[in-house]
């Protein structure tokens, strides 16, 4: 459930209208809702109840605003970083250090060090070589990682093959039949409290089983690291939970997956820990946009050409992914129409043959489902503008991130007078 709904005719985020927000802080322009954060936040903490202690730790990459960052360090969520910069976002909203997860198949030394410089809760080390690396710099340094091993279960996560990471010869993770021996290594070294494993097979799961078979491979595992001599105290079986982008989707709830991992994990003796990312953010966000002309096609559906683009909403170009498509004051007609942007590439569609609303110069629409990986894989691309973000709580709104103007990027350029 989320917050934007059509009220006396006009989609509302939460109380705002939207033509309110597109009127002041101009389009394209994301908008969030407060309450379906903390909603899904709620949601999903509540689907895992039953286990003890659990540690949730938000896959900032999916929304790494400083706003939304806040409402889910309130609700009392950690972070999963991948980067430096994720690290120190994390730690401006709010976020303790200790509830802070830096994954990612390339930490760099500096980064290393600066997460341990922050005393941070947990390394997943994907690979011997960073363990070993991590060793050395935190022995160094005088401090103690804590790490948990990524392990490749190779499980088919049956998702976009971008966003599968769990298969054999995807770059993450450790190969299954290593990992016993590279763990049990990894124990022996200085500067490493090396106490679990780690596994994220990838995003937008639609079906629970794949995640199932990978964490009962990870329960074999811990039986046999244990077997090997070595402690096991924390598994992070990290983020994928699906959501609903159209009508067609059926991803399974946060109730059925907590009841999933209740099950298979029920004599592990760890501290469990996730790293749900799109599950709290996807339905959280739109995207909202104006129509700049309708341009009839060369075949039979006319162009509905928005001044969103890919640059904005990458997904539909990146995965062919479905955002749903519609109108801020629909007027009860509808049409068949390619939903597409302005940049000069044949990727900026966002839809092709798509019914939606009817549509006509300046009217408002919105892509549902943006608050994941939306906002945050914007580029300037054809030198456009990085677009704003807005946060809605009841009747009022904020702009949370700023528009970026071209004239500020290209303020950043310079031309060496060696040019001249
Ligand atoms: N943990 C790790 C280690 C990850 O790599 C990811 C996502 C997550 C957690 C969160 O996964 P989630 O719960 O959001 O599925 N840009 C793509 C998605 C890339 C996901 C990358 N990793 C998209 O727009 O679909």
């Amino acid at each position: 459930m989320d917050h934007f709904e059509l009220k006396n005719g006009v989609l509302h985020a939460e109380d705002v209208p939207l033509p309110i927000i597109a009127a002041e802080v101009e389009t394209p322009v994301y908008v969030y809702s407060r309450a379906t954060f903390v909603r899904h936040a709620r949601v999903f903490k509540e689907a895992l109840a039953r286990l003890d202690n659990p540690h949730i730790a938000f896959a900032i990459k999916a929304n790494p605003n400083l706003a939304v960052l806040r409402i889910l360090a309130k609700e009392g969520y950690g972070a999963d970083v991948v980067s430096a910069g994720e690290l120190d976002r994390a730690l401006a909203a709010g976020m303790k250090a200790q509830d802070i997860v830096f994954s990612g198949v390339g930490k760099t030394a500096s980064e290393m060090a600066h997460a341990l410089e922050q005393d941070i809760g947990q390394f997943n080390v994907e690979s011997e070589e960073e363990g070993i690396e991590l060793s050395a710099i935190a022995a160094a340094m005088g401090k103690t990682a804590n790490i948990a091993l990524r392990i490749n279960p190779d499980v088919d996560a049956g998702t976009h093959a971008k966003i599968s990471t769990g298969k054999a010869e995807n770059k993450f993770g450790v190969p299954f039949h290593k990992a016993k021996a590279i763990y049990l290594r990894l124990s022996r070294l200085p500067g490493l409290n090396v106490r679990g494993i780690a596994l994220h097979i990838g995003s937008q799961l639609t079906s629970l089983s794949p995640l199932e078979a990978a964490f009962i491979k990870a329960g074999g595992l811990v039986k046999d690291i244990r077997g090997g001599g070595a402690a096991v105290t924390h598994v992070d079986l990290g983020g994928g939970l699906g959501v609903t982008y159209s009508g067609k989707d059926n991803p399974p709830s946060p109730a059925d997956y907590g009841e999933m991992v209740a099950r298979v994990t029920a004599h592990w003796d760890v501290q469990l820990m996730f790293e749900p990312g799109r599950v709290i953010a996807g339905n959280a966000g739109v995207l909202l946009t104006q129509v700049i002309r309708v341009k009839p096609g060369g075949g039979n559906a006319p162009f509905i050409v928005v001044d969103a683009a890919m640059n904005d909403l990458a997904r539909p170009a990146m995965y062919d992914a479905y955002h749903e498509f519609v109108a801020v004051q629909p007027n009860g007609r509808h049409m068949t129409a390619h939903i597409v942007g302005p940049v000069c590439e044949t990727g900026d569609t966002f839809a092709m043959h798509r019914e939606t609303d009817e549509f006509a110069a300046g009217d408002l629409a919105i892509f549902r489902t943006a608050g994941a990986y939306g906002a945050t894989m914007a580029s300037t691309y054809n030198s456009r503008g990085l677009v704003p973000e807005v946060l809605v709580d009841g009747d009022r709104f904020a702009v949370v991130a700023e528009r970026i103007k071209p004239a500020t990027i290209l303020a950043a350029e310079h031309v060496p007078d060696w040019l001249d």
